[in-house]
């Protein structure tokens, strides 16, 4: 009986032992490990933000920058130069030459005109499609009116409604005007939804042989010429071969970042005493692009904008 009932201690015993050793495994351990864990997260926490918290301390400021440091900040303006336009500006040419200028240096010393339009495209043409927004407000008989231009500019020229009306207008003021169309006569994305009348061949949309069909309409090859490129890539272009508008008009992208760097490319190439001026700053949709870069580039330059209808107006001098 001893013997049996020491036996069932003993047994007891043994199961009491591995239950403990159940629980350490299956429960302790865990819970030890996640308040491990927890601890470890705390610590790290604590010991983070104490750190950055030392910077607005009473602690001790942080070591003073390396000199080459410094010598990053010293030498800014020059880094800051790589951002600028650095292109050199020609002293103008007379006006007299400008037409000629870009006929030697944009079409291989031909006129565009010679022999227009070529027979691959004469059937796809209107004899005149002329489409232009606000191209024929007041703004341009004031202007001209006031400039007497020799060199415009027109930067955004589509089918050429402003720039025919800026033609007509300098002859019934029997100005000898020399017009510039910079646009790269390829539209828009999906332009063609609007315009579908105008011919494309492969893909070659033919804005440009339209525009100047409309000029050869009105009779306007002798003052209006196209410069068919974008408008980043050429009003540096002009500036370094001595083009210089006495009036310029600024109407081709009209998102804010199009319009600004326009706008600024185009105050390189105006004429001392020269005026700038643009379509596009009424709407509220236009306080989004053109008005935007039309305001600040005004404050900036300490210039005053006047309106002319829809038209803003810069004058340099
Ligand atoms: C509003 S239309 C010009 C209308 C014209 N001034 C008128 O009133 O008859 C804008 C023109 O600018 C052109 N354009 C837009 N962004 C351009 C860019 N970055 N370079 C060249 N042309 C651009 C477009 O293709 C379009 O023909």
């Amino acid at each position: 009986m001893m013997k049996e009932e020491q036996h069932n201690h003993q047994n007891q015993r043994h199961h009491r032992q591995k239950k403990l050793e159940f629980i350490t495994v299956k429960l302790v351990r865990p819970v030890a490990y996640i308040i491990l864990l927890l601890l470890t997260y705390t610590l790290g926490y604590l010991s983070a933000s104490s750190s950055s918290s030392t910077i607005f301390s009473s602690s001790p400021p942080p070591p003073p920058p390396s000199s080459s440091s410094i010598q990053q900040f010293v030498n800014l303006p020059n880094q800051l130069d790589h951002f600028r336009v650095t292109t050199h500006c020609a002293d103008p040419v007379p006006s007299e030459v400008v037409r000629q200028t870009i006929v030697d240096k944009v079409f291989n010393s031909t006129s565009p005109y010679d022999s227009f339009p070529p027979a691959h495209v004469r059937n796809l043409l209107r004899k005149k499609r002329v489409k232009g927004w606000g191209s024929k407000g007041a703004v341009f008989e004031h202007l001209i009116r006031k400039v007497k231009p020799r060199t415009i500019v027109e930067v955004g020229t589509f089918l050429g409604a402003s720039a025919i009306h800026m033609a007509e207008l300098t002859r019934q003021l029997g100005l000898n005007t020399q017009i510039l169309c910079v646009d790269d006569f390829r539209g828009w994305p999906g332009f063609r939804d609007r315009f579908k009348d105008i011919g494309m061949i492969n893909g070659d949309v033919l804005l440009l042989h339209q525009f100047m069909q409309n000029v050869v309409y009105y009779n306007a090859t002798e003052s209006v010429l196209p410069v068919p490129f974008t408008t980043g890539a050429v009003l540096e272009k002009l500036c370094e071969w001595g083009i210089f508008g006495d009036l310029i008009e600024v109407d081709a992208g009209h998102d804010f970042n199009s319009a600004w760097s326009d706008i600024n490319r185009a105050y390189r190439i105006l004429r001392p005493g020269g005026v700038l001026f643009g379509h596009d700053y009424f709407t509220a949709a236009d306080d989004r692009g053109v008005r935007r870069a039309v305001t600040l580039f005004a404050r900036i330059h300490g210039l005053k904008i006047t309106l002319d209808g829809q038209h803003w107006v810069i004058n340099s001098s």
